[in-house]
């Protein structure tokens, strides 16, 4: 039997995921591909700290470069996270041609060309299937399965921490902190919580995707992004009344109507509401979900855990299987990391985008008040599609909730800024998107 042997950096969450699942399945993987992968060394910063799996201390190190430089060590699986070390032990990996698998989607996000670069000029390869929905095997999806394919729509599900809170919100009334601590504890949570709830480990994923899917580079900066902090359970309990529940969505859907010119294409990661009939509104807990539409499949969803130590470890070995399958067969940029195939795509700023809206406003209840606001929409060709103000409310403010037809987000944001100022409104309006993928 071939063997190859594997370098970890990492222990953690999905460092001893992936060393656990190579103890329990590693004989099967050498059987289905013809190569053992044997782990040589495993790096981690503290000897002693507590794993969700154990790891016996023979493997450990706590110097890094002595797992990337060990000659014995054929492929590095880098498994820390981070942008600034981490970038430093991919580079020096990828500087020796040897393959690296990653599951780090900040280092991608804000390093993805340089690392891809490296790459190919080192005749090797970078593997991510983790980066993305964790156990789904979304990144081989795109590149091989839709190879044929042009892709017009990709509705993602792809933070399990955002998708669990607002899960334990929606069904169970909890409260935003206690959500996330749940979360933390399951070891969904990035080590900085704030990647989560600020839309910006969905906005690295998303990155990803729109890359993939249109063939170039999509920068950080070019993605809008709204986090879940400002969903309330007021909002969610009207979203359920109008037939919608709230999602943390990433969007990438082309613009330009043929398909033939360089894509036009809107990237973000907003919460959404999203109709109860669809799938999505009945993806919950961890769990992810990517619909992705291409011109020649039609319409796919794919459905897994996002997150978690087993999930991922299963990401994680099948970039193993492939990158220990290059190396025996000598096929080094078979798939290439990531292959520019339009080079002049655009990202379209948000405000230049259109969708649909919910809007909840708290307003002093007196005759003329409705009329004022339409009359601001109105005069920004914003059509309001329906109108609910509850009649059983008490206190000295109603809400009134309005749903919109399609409207420019520039044209939408500003009609907001001008009702906010009505002095028979009594709080910032909130808005969320609406989207009925179709
Ligand atoms: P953890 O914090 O659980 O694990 C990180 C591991 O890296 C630890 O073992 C830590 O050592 C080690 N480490 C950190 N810095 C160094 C360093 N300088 N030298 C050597 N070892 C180091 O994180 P996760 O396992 O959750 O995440 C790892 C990566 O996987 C991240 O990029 C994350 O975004 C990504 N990811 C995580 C998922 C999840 O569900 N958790 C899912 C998909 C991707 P020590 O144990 O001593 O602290
Ligand atoms: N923190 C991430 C999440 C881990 O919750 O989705 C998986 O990438």
């Amino acid at each position: 039997m071939h063997v190859v042997n594997l370098g970890m950096i990492g222990g953690g969450t999905v460092g001893s995921g992936v060393f656990n699942a190579l103890q329990r399945n590693g004989d099967l993987l050498a059987k289905r591909i013809g190569v053992r992968i044997n782990i040589v060394k495993i790096a981690v910063k503290a000897f002693d700290e507590p794993r969700p799996y154990p790891i016996p201390r023979s493997y450990l190190t706590t110097d890094w470069r002595s797992v990337v430089n060990d000659p014995q060590v054929q492929i590095v699986a880098e498994l820390a996270g981070g942008t600034t070390v981490a970038r430093e032990m991919v580079l020096s990996a990828l500087r020796l041609g040897k393959p690296v698998v990653t599951a780090n989607k900040a280092l991608l996000s804000a390093h993805g060309p340089e690392l891809f670069a490296t790459a190919k000029a080192n005749n090797t390869n970078l593997y991510y299937e983790a980066s993305v929905a964790g156990g789904i095997p979304i990144i081989k999806a795109l590149r091989e399965g839709f190879v044929g394919n042009r892709i017009t729509h990709i509705y993602g599900i792809v933070n399990g921490t955002c998708n669990y809170i607002l899960t334990r919100m929606t069904r169970d009334g909890m409260e935003f902190d206690a959500a996330l601590k749940q979360a933390q504890q399951l070891g969904y949570a990035e080590a900085d919580p704030s990647l989560d709830v600020d839309g910006l480990d969905a906005m690295h994923k998303t990155g990803i995707l729109a890359s993939l899917a249109h063939g170039f580079w999509v920068e950080p900066s070019q993605i809008y992004v709204e986090g879940i902090r400002a969903v309330t359970q007021t909002d969610i309990r009207f979203a359920d009344q109008l037939g919608y529940v709230i999602k943390l969505l990433g969007i990438v859907k082309r613009l330009d109507a043929d398909g033939r010119a360089a894509p036009r294409v809107q990237v973000s990661v907003y919460p959404t509401l999203v109709p109860k009939h669809h799938l999505l509104a009945g993806v919950n807990d961890v769990f992810n979900a990517v619909f992705v539409r291409g011109d020649v499949v039609g319409d796919t969803l794919f459905y897994g855990r996002g997150a978690g130590k087993d999930a991922t470890a299963s990401a994680v070995l099948s970039d193993l299987a492939d990158a220990a399958l290059d190396l025996k067969l000598g096929t080094k940029q078979r798939v290439p990391a990531f292959a520019e195939h339009e080079r002049y795509g655009k990202v379209v700023p948000i405000e230049e985008v259109s969708t649909r809206y919910y809007v909840r406003l708290e307003v002093v209840d007196q005759p003329g008040v409705l009329a004022q606001i339409s009359s601001i929409f109105g005069r920004a060709r914003i059509s309001i599609s329906s109108v609910i103000q509850p009649e059983d409310h008490k206190g000295t403010t109603v809400p009134v909730i309005m749903m919109m037809h399609a409207a420019q987000n520039a044209a939408m944001l500003h009609a907001l800024r001008q009702i906010g100022k009505l002095r028979v409104v009594k709080s910032k309006p909130v808005m969320i998107r609406v989207e009925n993928l179709e």
